[in-house]
């Protein structure tokens, strides 16, 4: 979609459609048919409330055809979140009449230059993340409609900080509809060695360095524990490492995604109900290229190590087996008590190899496991991690960006739970309760004392169930993202 920045009345605009913002207040007085909306909104009992349209047409005598009245909830209450989902919400419904094009008359005249940037650019988000949707394996099904082709932003006056912030949204957009793709697509084309492509891609288009270790490489370096939950799969393993290094970065910043691009469960077999969705378990190295994508574009002075252990859970002839004992990069040894907590397994590896790489902070993304969809639902992430400075840096860094965390603790006490008998850790807890937390301590095994890292349990918000406020239902949604790369962005400022 293109989009413009333009000044000017609502109604002096020309487009399809025009999308205004209400409050509750329902102040319709920038429009010539102000009073007929106020009373059209009183009689469908339209309140102004953040979520509610209607269309009115032909009420005024603008060139524009189509009115889309969206609400903003209260003045005070509008951040950039609302902004997103207000735009957002305008995209769905432009979508319902196949509209081409529409101008946007929403409240972007915050007090600072900062507030402005932040709005323009979750305005930006809403508009280009509602508009895109996963079709390219539909065909030849009814008329296509591929969405709006142009949008104008309507503001009150030109300022810089509203290009800036509408360009940076832009390609933040751009970077989580990527990662949206990516775990959309099926594992039958999204193996491990597609990934490898895709990282090779952006390295091209970046100047990235990049390396690719295949499994014998991979067994070079000792990554036994990666290696144990790829060797079930026909599917190669590809251990993919880009490194972003920008001249006078100060600051050296590990990433690293989980990258399962499909999860049978291995020989510890997941139902077959829904089994379908762990196409998704790659979504954490998913969100890693996409943040990788924005970083190339928006060029933070900061270094980026980005790392993804990608392979395949499957239950072949040679896959490793509950019982296995095996051995990490790390030297540690770990009993396989379960063959689907693999996720870790693979991150144990991943993890041991960043720390190689001489980081100052590791965050890891990963679609870990399905405790914290239970403990937090389908929308937020789980935020663990051993420095309390370095975890709420990344809070803060989620903050507005439209991605939900919340911190969940890792309790040392619970550290008895992945005791091993013959081995230094177990891959999985002897109870029931609390699968998220120690999952998360399964990982901090594999973090050197002093190395701050930060944890995300993406598994809820990585593939969404249903319709969201800018992600659509059974696509990928981008999870995390947006909150490496504002993290990157605040490192390099
Ligand atoms: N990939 C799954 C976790 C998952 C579950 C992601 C639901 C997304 C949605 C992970 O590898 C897994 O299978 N975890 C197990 C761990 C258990 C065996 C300790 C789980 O959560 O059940
Ligand atoms: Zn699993
Ligand atoms: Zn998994």
């Amino acid at each position: 979609m293109r989009w413009q920045i333009v000044t000017g009345s609502p109604e002096s605009v020309k487009a399809e459609a025009i999308v205004f913002g209400v409050f509750e207040d329902l102040d319709f007085t920038p429009l010539s048919a102000g009073n007929q909306l106020t009373e059209t909104a009183r009689q469908i009992r339209f309140k102004g409330k953040a979520g509610e349209a209607f269309f009115a047409f032909d009420l005024f005598g603008a060139p524009a055809k189509h009115l889309l009245v969206v609400g903003l909830g209260t003045r005070a209450a509008l951040g950039p979140d609302g902004l997103r989902a207000a735009s957002a919400l305008a995209v769905r419904k432009l979508h319902e009449r196949f509209l081409k094009e529409a101008a946007l008359a929403l409240p972007l005249d915050a007090d600072s230059p900062q507030a402005r940037s932040e709005s323009i650019c979750a305005l930006t988000e809403g508009l280009l993340l509602a508009n895109e949707r996963f079709g390219r394996y539909k065909t030849g099904e009814e008329t296509p409609y591929d969405g709006l082709h142009a949008c104008r932003i309507l503001v009150s006056k030109r300022k810089p900080e509203y290009e800036e912030g509408a360009r940076r949204g832009e390609v933040l957009a751009q970077a989580t509809l990527f990662a949206r793709t990516l775990v959309s697509e099926p594992s039958n084309v999204l193996t491990p060695a597609r990934m490898a492509e895709e990282a090779k891609k952006l390295a091209k288009e970046y100047g990235f360095s990049l390396k690719v270790y295949d499994e014998e490489a991979c067994e070079k370096m000792g990554m036994g524990a990666y290696l144990a939950v790829a060797q079930g799969s026909k599917n190669p393993p590809r251990f993919i490492h880009l490194s972003y290094r920008p001249k006078g970065a100060r600051f050296r910043l590990g990433l690293v995604g989980k990258g399962l691009t499909f999860d049978s469960g291995g020989l510890s077999l997941k139902p077959a109900d829904n089994m379908g969705a762990m196409k998704s378990d790659m979504a954490g190295s998913a969100a890693v290229l996409g943040a990788m994508k924005a970083i190339g574009e928006l060029k933070p002075a900061v270094a980026v190590e980005a790392v993804m252990a990608m392979a395949e859970n499957m239950p072949g002839g040679s896959a490793y087996r509950p019982g296995d004992i095996l051995k990490s990069m790390s030297g540690k040894t770990i009993e396989v008590l379960n063959t689907d907590a693999e996720g870790r397994l693979t991150l144990a590896d991943a993890l041991a190899y960043v720390q190689r790489q001489k980081v100052d902070a590791i965050v890891d993304l990963a679609t870990l496991t399905g405790a914290c969809v239970v403990a937090l639902g389908p929308d937020y992430a789980g935020a663990m991690g051993n420095d309390q400075a370095f975890l709420d840096e990344v809070l803060a860094a989620a903050k507005g960006s439209g991605d939900l965390l919340w911190p969940l603790p890792l309790p040392e006490a619970y550290g008895k739970y992945i005791k091993s008998a013959v081995a230094d850790v177990a891959n999985i807890s002897r109870i029931r309760w609390g699968g998220a937390l120690t999952a998360g301590l399964f990982l901090k095994h594999f973090i050197d004392e002093g190395t701050p890292w930060v944890h995300l349990d993406i598994a809820g918000p990585a593939l969404r169930e249903d319709d969201g406020i800018d992600a659509h239902k059974a696509e990928g949604s981008g999870a995390g993202v947006r909150t490496l790369v504002r993290l990157a962005l605040s490192k390099g400022a």
